[in-house]
């Protein structure tokens, strides 16, 4: 999909940011004139959108099922990569990297909660949550500022959203409660302090009262790092618990992604 772009810029020592430093304190994610279109469709998810996110922001991305929150969110992760446009995250141009290089940016730097948590079922919650560690060694060794070993560092986080209580770590985690597995996979998103956090309807499955307990619980640990938060929900009722709205409507055609606050185009 990248045909006639610039070469990529390559990572430089994991470190995220190759702006100068005021520059890429501001902007965590630049989406310009981005055009995406599904192979198989015949027409655009995005035409021409645009998107900023400031450094700790706390965005809520909400539309109808189909509006194309998900397809936002794996083209910010560089799961994908728009036809058309310029996807920047940390001052990196993530559209602009080779797959494996994505991939390993995205281990780096992006903390995900998936909707259905996909927690590894064979795994204990403690071998779940420091996952992200195997996969990147810049995380491994945040995680590892704060703790004495990366169990300890599980813990931690655990404790920070309401889990380490009794015997619940020790148990599979497909004896969990919803509320318990999502959980799980927050700190598992959350280990290593990942710049980005991007949860995806991680909150579909829960009571509305947990919905806002789980999010408060979230707004406070990406506080402690200054992370910024990306969250998608159809749910309009949480978006006044957040900075920022983002609305895809998701109607007919072409939608076009707007960058003012709680405004829509489409
Ligand atoms: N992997 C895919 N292949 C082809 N089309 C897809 C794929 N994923 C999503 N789409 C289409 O892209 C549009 C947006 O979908 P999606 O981003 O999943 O919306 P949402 O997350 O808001 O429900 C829909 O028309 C959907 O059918
Ligand atoms: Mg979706």
């Amino acid at each position: 999909m990248n045909q006639g772009r610039q070469r990529p810029r390559e990572l430089q020592d994991n470190h995220p940011s190759l702006m100068p430093a005021d520059e890429a304190a501001e902007m965590i994610i630049d989406v310009r004139d981005v055009s995406f279109r599904w192979n198989t469709a015949s027409f655009p998810v995005f035409e021409s959108a645009n998107l900023n996110v400031q450094r700790s922001d706390r965005v809520f991305i909400e539309g109808p099922s189909g509006s194309g929150k998900s397809t936002l969110l794996s083209l910010l992760a560089g799961v994908i990569t728009p036809q058309r446009g310029s996807i920047t995250v940390l001052g990196q141009r993530v559209d602009a990297l080779s797959s494996g290089q994505r991939d390993r940016f995205r281990a780096d730097h992006i903390g995900f909660i998936f909707q259905m948590f996909n927690l590894i079922p064979y795994l204990s919650v403690v071998e779940n949550v420091t996952l992200p560690c195997r996969f990147s060694a810049l995380r491994r060794e945040r995680a590892l500022r704060s703790a004495p070993n990366l169990d300890g560092a599980a813990l931690a986080l655990l404790d920070g959203l309401d889990m380490a209580g009794g015997d619940i770590v020790d148990r599979p985690v497909n004896e969990l409660s919803v509320g318990q597995q999502q959980r799980v996979a927050a700190a598992r998103a959350l280990m290593g302090a990942p710049e980005v956090l991007i949860a995806d309807e991680p909150t579909s499955s829960l009571d509305t009262d947990l919905r806002e307990d789980f999010i408060k619980l979230l707004f406070d640990r990406c506080a402690e790092e200054g992370t910024t938060l990306v969250f998608v929900s159809h749910d309009r009722s949480l978006e006044g618990l957040f900075d920022r709205t983002i609305r895809l409507t998701g109607s007919k055609g072409p939608l076009i992604l707007n960058n003012q606050e709680g405004e829509t185009l489409s």
